[in-house]
């Protein structure tokens, strides 16, 4: 029995149907389902024994300590975050509450639990930190990608959160011998991915014949890795990373996001082509840039490739085929996010 914080976000409910699929071993999947979790995206396990939903805050010691308690997991993969830079920018309080506040009393509560276990347990646990490649900053266009050994230089209000988290995970190793693992991904997109992030965003937008937003000259560098490939890139860490390590999770697959928003605008063309015949790209508008904005992103994941032998499955061609094909077949998940109606959802399927 594993425990998944965050399991009803975009990545995490990637994580939870990917691991009941790949493995035997149950998961408890932790969620305070903030505007982000989204239940909808768990429907076809509800049904399944081996997947326990339980809504609660990483911030609330005292309801983690009793969970842990309950259910004795083996390892605890945390990806319960705030996540989009934006919002962060607007409104950073959250992002030091979950990101930093919430991460240390899940990091106390899992080390007062693992301090319970028996030699052997002890010994196998995993607490695996799901983080990000903004912790490191921004490139210049020339440097080279990335590596576990670059500097962190957060920029905004979401990196700096998730830099401190980090941080805090490294120490409870070094102080405490928790024994951690920490992933830095590259950005990820995929089925489930909530639209106010670039690629959904500009899928649903242009099907709804609205602007595109493009954030200054668009030519702003991401490394982009389909969702599923981060999943197993965590499955492996988690068997075999080696305790205290960091490990960049990437697919080297650098694109400026004007070309992101044109290769999407091209697929929708040849999948669901605008009724008057004229290109999505027409809907493509250059709007302000985001403050602080960092100019490039790009993973070097040998590490992860040499010492745990993980590769990418999806190229960024198949991966963001099978994105758009996704939204395009899924028209109510779009229209259930967008209504907030899922929650009604959610209110029934819990009424106790
Ligand atoms: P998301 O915003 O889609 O999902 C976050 C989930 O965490 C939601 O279900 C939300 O309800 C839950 N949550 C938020 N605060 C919580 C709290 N206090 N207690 C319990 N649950 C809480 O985010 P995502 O894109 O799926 O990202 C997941 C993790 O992966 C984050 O830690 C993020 O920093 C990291 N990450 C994301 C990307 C990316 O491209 N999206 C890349 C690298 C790393
Ligand atoms: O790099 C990993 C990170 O990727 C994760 O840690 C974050 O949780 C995740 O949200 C993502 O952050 P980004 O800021 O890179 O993702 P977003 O989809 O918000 O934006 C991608 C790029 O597109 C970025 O350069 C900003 C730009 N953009 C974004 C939006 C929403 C636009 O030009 N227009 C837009 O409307």
């Amino acid at each position: 029995m594993i425990f998944v914080t965050g399991g009803a976000g975009f990545i995490g409910a990637n994580f939870v149907l990917d691991w009941l699929a790949n493995t035997d071993e149950s998961v408890v999947n932790i969620d305070k389902l903030t505007y982000a979790g989204n239940l909808e995206n768990l429907s076809s396990v509800f049904n399944e024994p081996r997947h326990i939903f339980v809504q609660a805050d990483i911030g609330d010691g005292q309801q983690m300590a009793a969970l842990l308690a309950k259910y004795q997991p083996r390892a605890v993969v945390n990806f319960a975050a705030e996540s989009h830079v934006d919002r962060s920018i607007h409104g950073p309080e959250d992002f030091i509450q979950t990101n930093v506040v919430g991460t240390f009393r899940l990091l106390e509560a899992v080390r007062a639990y693992w301090g319970t276990l028996d030699a052997a347990l002890k010994k196998d646990f995993r607490f695996l930190h799901v983080s990000t490649d903004e912790v490191y900053g921004t490139l210049s266009p020339t440097a080279p990608a990335f590596t576990e050994e670059h500097n962190y230089e957060p920029n905004s209000p979401y990196s700096a959160s998730k830099a401190a988290s980090d941080h805090l995970v490294r120490a409870w190793h070094h102080t405490y011998g928790l024994p951690v693992l920490t992933t830095n991904c590259s950005n990820n997109y995929g089925p489930l991915h909530f639209p106010e992030k670039l690629i959904p965003l500009v899928i649903v937008n242009a099907l709804a014949g609205k602007p595109l937003p493009v954030y200054g000259d668009g030519m702003q560098v991401r490394d982009w890795l389909y969702v599923r490939d981060h999943c197993s890139a965590i499955r492996r860490v988690l068997d075999a990373g080696i305790l205290g390590e960091t490990y960049n999770v990437g697919g080297w697959n650098e694109k400026a996001n004007i070309d992101i928003v044109k290769t999407v605008c091209s697929l929708l063309d040849e999948l669901r082509p605008r009724t008057d015949g004229l290109p999505y790209a027409q809907q493509i508008t250059y709007v302000q840039d985001r403050p602080g904005h960092d100019r490039r992103y790009a993973i070097d994941a040998r590490k992860l490739e040499r010492e745990l032998g993980w590769k990418p499955a999806e190229t960024f061609e198949t991966g963001i085929r099978k994105t758009v094909q996704w939204y395009l077949e899924n028209p109510e998940w779009v229209a259930n996010v967008q209504s907030g109606s899922y929650r009604d959802w959610v209110q029934k399927q819990y009424a106790e």
